[in-house]
């Protein structure tokens, strides 16, 4: 299985996890600051800061974009709960 690697600079934690995994299934488990709460993309507690590699991450559904659009999200910040890590490396922080 393609694997990924995922840096999280608030804790300097790199994990490596399966291409397809969601970046709060990986925070949760390393135990980086970034919060959740529905973890179903419509509260955006999980918001995230991508500090490079955002290609690296699945294209946000039509539900997050409108969810990131609603809070004023700034550009490069996702959310954790729905973004999925496709391969290379990708580096965030809780935002
Ligand atoms: S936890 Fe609610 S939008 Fe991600």
């Amino acid at each position: 299985m393609p694997k990924a690697k995922v840096i999280f600079e608030d804790i300097g934690v790199a994990v490596t996890v399966p291409a397809g995994t969601r970046l709060i299934e990986v925070s949760e488990k390393v135990g980086a600051g970034i919060t959740y709460g529905c973890r179903e993309g419509e509260c955006c507690t999980c918001l995230t800061k991508v500090i490079s590699g955002g290609d690296n991450l699945a294209a946000p559904s039509v539900l997050e974009d409108q969810v990131l659009k609603d809070n004023m999200a700034p550009r490069n910040h996702r959310l954790a709960c729905q973004a999925q890590i496709l391969g290379g490396e990708v580096v965030v922080r809780p935002a």
